[in-house]
């Protein structure tokens, strides 16, 4: 039914976020997410400081009922994240063992986390952020960058492939459209994964003024030329990235403009070669529950939808970008 985003887009998926209350919860948050998207992301509860929060003790339950709601709304979900360094347990950052053993427990986890899912979790993010900010290398030094050495990254996608041939391996990270050196230093990292990795996961936290459709392209261009699948897999939209504390509601200019953003990005992901299509994911529903409420501490108004679940222009963006 074209009455929806899922409907409109025919060629790839359109996922948002969500976590296991809201799954298990109902009401109109459940119905929007029935209605309108048809990929779900667990914004945190499939990360491995949830999954696995004392050596030797895996915890899947929460991730569980995002897959069973899932499942019984024929919905894919994309996992994230397998490795990011800002959701690692704490026993990982303190592990006492040798790099070695470090080793073989990120490889069993890597491998029990795949195998729990099997048939369920159609892709995964094996690395998230790996890179330093600004000059997009070195890469982060992060604990699995330290025990493992410099080729963690490919290490832990070799492991993800042992363990499942079948499962959607991506790379993700933000700022691929607006820093061309992180994009390059991402793309140099993705010739090195070789057939190790099946996709690039661009975040697309973005606003309503930037960055350029040309640098947007360029992530796509990059992505296609190397007949790897795209996950714009983050979407969201700032309507005040000058963080105006003055502006208490979003004004229909900001609107009109984000709408337009919405648009564009749509148009962009929409023209790529349908080999290459995987998923355009926003990170949210409600303006009100966006992540970038806590991290900017001003509104940002930032979705589709707002707090009352009223589709906003952005909504109409979307659609039209599928025209
Ligand atoms: O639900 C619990 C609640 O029960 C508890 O009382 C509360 C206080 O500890 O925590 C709540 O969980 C929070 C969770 O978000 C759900 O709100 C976690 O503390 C908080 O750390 C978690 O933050 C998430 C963050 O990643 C870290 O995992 C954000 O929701 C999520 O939007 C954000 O998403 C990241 C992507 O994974 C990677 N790209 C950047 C993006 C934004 O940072």
């Amino acid at each position: 039914n074209t009455a929806s985003l899922k409907g409109a887009a025919t060629t790839f998926s359109v996922g948002t976020i969500t976590r296991s209350p809201y799954v298990t919860a109902g009401g109109t948050h459940i119905e929007i997410l029935k209605n309108e998207f048809n990929n779900l992301t667990s914004e945190y509860e499939m990360k491995m400081n949830i999954m696995y929060p004392s050596e030797g003790n895996y915890d899947f339950s929460a991730g569980d009922a995002i897959v069973g709601f899932a499942q019984a709304n024929d919905m894919n979900v994309h996992g994230h994240a397998l490795i990011w360094h800002n959701a690692t347990p704490s026993w990982v950052e303190n592990f006492s063992g040798t790099d070695a053993e470090f080793e073989a427990m990120v490889e069993d986890y890597i491998t029990t986390t795949l195998n729990h899912y099997k048939g369920k979790v159609r892709s995964w993010d094996v690395v998230n952020e790996a890179f330093e900010d600004g000059t997009g290398h070195p890469l982060r030094n992060s604990v699995f960058r330290q025990k493992m050495g410099d080729d963690y990254i490919k290490k832990c996608f070799q492991f993800a492939r042992n363990a499942d041939p079948d499962v959607i391996l991506f790379y993700n990270d933000y700022n691929m459209a607006s820093s061309p050196t992180k994009r390059q230093a991402m793309f140099n990292l993705v010739d090195e994964l070789g057939d190790l990795i099946d996709g690039v996961g661009a975040q697309m936290h973005i606003s309503y003024n930037g960055p350029s459709a040309a640098n947007i392209q360029a992530v796509a261009d990059g992505t296609v030329s190397r007949n790897l699948k795209l996950h714009f897999a983050e979407l969201d939209i700032r309507a005040n990235p000058e963080e105006d504390t003055s502006l208490t509601s979003l004004s229909s200019d900001r609107a009109n403009a984000q709408k337009d953003k919405f648009k564009e990005v749509v148009q962009i992901y929409n023209a790529i070669p349908l080999d290459n299509k995987f998923a355009l994911t926003v990170w949210g529903v409600r303006d009100n529950e966006s992540w970038l409420l806590d991290f900017w501490g001003v509104p940002e108004w930032p979705l589709m939808f707002d707090e009352d679940y009223n589709k906003k222009p952005a909504y109409a963006g979307f659609l039209e970008g599928l025209e």
